[in-house]
């Protein structure tokens, strides 16, 4: 059922060198979908070119910075030259700012890059592709990477990053409920990678962190530059830290999509617990007690 979906369909990927958006990109390259990667990380770029090459999935791959529209444009641009129509949209490119200590002590360049990125990347893709993706006859489909941390939990650890997802959370939703006001046949999707922390390179965001944006510190000031590093430092609390790998959360999406499932979300009775506790917490109008990470 999934490949006959996939099949013969277009996907863009943005974000799709790494992590979350690698594993979408090979799952729909082997489900039979044309991909094409926007992403801003050049060396992952030539590595999932030649990952998507080996498998023989046709694709390309872009340079794509979604806090650009002129950049996203010209992803669309180019997977309309090379495969006639775009049927899936994954707007997936995110970061975390390796924020850490008290929210008064943050550098600006920490919100203002992590809310152009994960925020505004979000925004711009709205603005670049839903007018195409609106005007095709068939069904097409809006898939946006957000996260539990700030959909639903919100972690003291890192308020930006939470802060920027449950901006993303919102926009998704309201997004939905105007292609549904609206009887459009565009499917929106909240994909959460999960349900545990996913091993991939949101931790070492630096590496593609604009100079513009530059606070002069070298990696992350929690010290986490991996998910390696935060299971370390979990082991540390007597905390065995789960993790996801990114393939799985892929497959779930995948295996979702064809049923116009809004929620690309996979939940542990502990997440289940955390969203009672906030909805109960907000009802009895208790005192907020933070959750922790996983
Ligand atoms: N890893 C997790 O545990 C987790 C959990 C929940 C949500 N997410 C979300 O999943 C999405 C994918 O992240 P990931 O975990 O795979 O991390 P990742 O770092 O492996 O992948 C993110 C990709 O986005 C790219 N990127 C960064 N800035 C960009 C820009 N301006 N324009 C285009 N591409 C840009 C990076 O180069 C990278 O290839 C993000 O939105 C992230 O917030 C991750």
């Amino acid at each position: 059922m999934t490949d006959q979906y996939f099949s013969g369909k277009t996907a863009i990927i943005t974000g799709g060198a790494s992590g979350v958006g690698r594993s979408l990109a090979l799952a729909l390259g082997k489900a039979g979908s044309n991909i094409v990667v926007g992403d801003v990380d050049k060396s992952a770029m030539a590595a999932i070119d030649q990952d998507l090459e080996a498998a023989g999935i046709p694709h390309r791959v872009d340079f794509c910075d979604v806090t650009q529209t002129d950049s996203l444009q010209g992803v669309l641009d180019g997977a309309l030259e090379s495969f006639g129509a775009v049927d899936m949209v994954f707007a997936n490119a995110g970061i975390g700012a390796g924020e850490a200590g008290p929210m008064w002590a943050y550098s600006d360049k920490d919100w203002q890059w992590c809310f152009n990125v994960n925020v505004w990347g979000v925004v711009n893709s709205i603005n670049v592709f839903m007018p195409y993706l609106v005007g095709r006859p068939e069904r097409t489909h809006m898939v946006i990477t957000g996260s539990g941390n700030g959909a639903y939990a919100v972690l003291p650890d890192v308020p930006i990053y939470t802060a920027s997802k449950a901006a993303v959370q919102t926009i998704t939703e309201n997004l939905h409920y105007q292609v549904q006001a609206g009887g459009l046949p565009v499917v929106v999707s909240a994909l959460f990678p999960g349900p545990h922390v996913v091993e991939t390179g949101l931790f070492n965001s630096g590496r593609v962190r604009p100079e513009e944006f530059d606070k002069g510190v070298q990696g992350n000031e929690t010290g986490i530059n991996s998910v390696e590093d935060m299971k370390r430092m979990a082991e540390e609390f007597g905390i065995n830290l789960q993790t996801t790998h990114p393939d799985e959360v892929a497959e779930m999406a995948l295996s979702r999509l064809p049923d116009g499932n809004f929620w690309l979300l996979t939940l542990t009775e502990e997440n289940e617990a955390k969203i009672r506790r906030r909805a109960d917490m907000i009802i009895n109008k208790t005192t907020p007690v933070p959750e922790s990470v996983g």
